[in-house]
């Protein structure tokens, strides 16, 4: 009794804690004091909610952030952490939505539920967090950006010599405050090997120039630039130095570096161009790519357009790469223009097309007609793809974000909303009178192959060797099933996922997607990551990346026409 007791004292203890006394100023404003001492403010969130505008004020009333946030209003669906640390002493709240004319907002649940704490949990709490894909540890992610490796020095201080012994840094498009599309931040990660990545602290955040869109790094010297859209009023381009490797930037004083009147102006990618000795950038413009030169990365002059007339324009253009390939069989060299786009993906909403061509430092020329267009992936789930700056081996690596706008922001988690692909390298091949990028995964994952299993678990790499046409069905006790086949007559390659699990949270989920596999596939790999399955022909000639939620991990597979053998990976 004495134990319930003093159980109960200390529940009560840490709700009254928990409970808020906010200033009520209106229907849809309030006014909070900040109390001091704690690291954080943990702040309910309840999705279906519009987002609360909070400014935060320091002791001298300046702000010194702007943060949207779903604050709850009934019930809460998880918390995110408030950084108290830059002086944070009033919260300024500004309600939004209808809900704020029906409850009074004295009685919202947030004042309740509100805590404060020095620690915030980020433990995985969800069955649908992938084990071997990138994602973040709490909150929203989409695009991959500013990507680059960093060899370690041969005087590196962290001991360890050669080229190809560095570390890989990935930078994305984050929502530190819930795990819905807002308050663009460039969140930060770290690998040595592009599987296993460490969370590192927030890199750019946003400023009075706008939220932090996507964007890329370079590095030069002993520096990393770069790059990104200020996405304010209007979306500008701005810059910001890293001395410290990456860890942490410094904004130019001179931002934004480039303007312009057409709205839809973003996500610029630059690069050291070897053949004019300058800086080339390549940027999306509406329903174009404008190409620029620099000798100092911050003044460009425009070069040239690309775009019009050319491959598919059913939706807006983002995201840009442009780099040289090399095919390994002709040992030709061929320009690669990449440009994600969104709606216009073959089965709806995003997805990654290219165009194969010359550069000369000025110009993009894509030799195929411009009514041919060629897709990277033919899943529904690989968008904003760009490859990291600087890899060893001259490689190509690429990382996608695997989903899709069409129902990014509803998919089943709430912790953590979305993953970045598995990384591929890229090259080049021929299929009658056109070049096209081949995509392969890479080598890093072949060293993640754990011990030959019997079925499939919730992470594993499926290696199928066909012969003529083959059926591929990942099933489980429940029924859900992934639906796959290749048809040699018709060099296709198709994966349906209407029955393979929770597809009802949007219309435009169920789907069955359909690659061209310009010649005979002789082997698949399949590599399945609880809520995701990548299937790739082994030769790189066709990449399929799509979502799926079953309810319990798919553990049989029945393959006609073929010979499977899988692999457990254990992260
Ligand atoms: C693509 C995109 C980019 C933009 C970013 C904003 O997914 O729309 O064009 O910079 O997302 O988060």
């Amino acid at each position: 009794m004495k134990k319930l007791m003093t159980l109960m004292a200390v529940l009560l203890m840490a709700v009254t804690a928990g409970a808020q006394n906010p200033m009520i100023l209106g229907e849809n404003h309030a006014m909070l004091r900040v109390m001091q001492g704690k690291r954080y403010l943990l702040l309910p969130v309840q999705e279906k909610e519009e987002n609360a505008h909070i400014a935060v004020l320091d002791g001298r009333n300046e702000m010194v952030k702007r943060l949207n946030v779903r604050l709850a209003v009934d019930k809460v669906d998880y918390w995110v952490p408030l950084e108290l640390m830059e002086g944070a002493a009033l919260l300024d709240i500004e309600f939004h939505g209808d809900r704020r004319m029906t409850g009074a907002v004295k009685d919202f649940a947030c004042w309740r539920e509100m805590k404060y704490s020095d620690t915030f949990d980020t433990r995985n709490r969800e069955r649908f967090r992938p084990l071997y894909h990138h994602t973040p540890l709490y909150g929203w992610m989409n695009d991959p950006n500013g990507m680059f490796y960093m060899p370690s020095s041969p005087s590196g201080n962290d001991g360890q010599a050669g080229s190809a012994d560095g570390t890989w840094h990935l930078y994305y498009q984050y929502n530190p405050y819930g795990s819905q599309w807002e308050n663009m931040t460039w969140g930060h990660s770290t690998s040595r090997d592009l599987i296993h990545w460490e969370a590192q602290p927030l890199a750019i955040e946003p400023d009075w120039l706008g939220a932090i869109f996507s964007g890329s790094c370079v590095t030069r010297g002993d520096e990393v630039v770069a790059i990104y859209t200020s996405a304010g009023h209007h979306q500008t381009q701005s810059m910001a130095v890293s001395k410290d490797g990456g860890q942490t930037f410094e904004k130019y004083s001179g931002n934004p570096i480039l303007t312009s009147d057409v709205p839809d102006f973003r996500d610029p990618n630059p690069f050291w161009n070897e053949d004019i000795k300058a800086w080339n950038m390549i940027l999306a413009v509406g329903q174009e790519m404008r190409i620029y030169s620099s000798k100092d990365l911050k003044e460009w002059k425009e070069e040239s357009r690309f775009g019009l007339g050319y491959g598919n324009h059913d939706g807006v253009w983002e995201c840009p790469d442009l780099f040289k390939l090399e095919d390994s069989k002709l040992k030709n060299k061929k320009w690669v223009l990449v440009c994600n786009i969104n709606p216009g993906g073959p089965f709806g909403g995003s997805a990654t097309q290219y165009f194969v061509g010359d550069f000369d430092g000025h110009r993009f020329t894509c030799e195929s007609m411009p009514k041919v267009t060629k897709w990277m992936d033919y899943g529904k789930d690989h968008y904003a793809t760009v490859s990291f700056y600087n890899a060893p081996e001259e490689r190509r690596v690429v990382l996608a974000w695997m989903s899709n706008w069409q129902y990014a922001n509803q998919v089943p988690t709430k912790q953590f909303r979305s993953a970045n692909s598995i990384p591929r390298d890229l090259g080049l091949f021929t299929h009658g009178e056109e070049t096209y990028v081949s995509v392969t995964p890479s080598k890093e994952m072949l060293a993640l192959r754990g011990q030959k299993v019997k079925q499939p678990t919730e992470a594993c790499e499926i290696v199928v060797d066909v012969k003529g046409s083959a059926d591929i069905t990942l099933s489980n006790t429940r029924g859900e099933q992934v639906v796959m086949h290749y048809d040699a007559q018709q060099q296709t390659f198709q994966m349906d996922r209407t029955r393979s699990g929770d597809v009802g949270f949007s219309e435009a989920f169920p789907c069955e997607t359909t690659a061209p596999t310009y010649g005979v596939v002789r082997q698949l790999r399949i590599f399945v990551d609880r809520c995701s399955v990548e299937a790739f022909d082994s030769e790189g000639k066709m990449a399929m990346t799509n979502l799926v939620f079953p309810s319990e991990p798919y553990n049989t597979i029945k393959v006609k026409g073929g010979k499977a053998t899988i692999y457990e990976i254990a992260k």
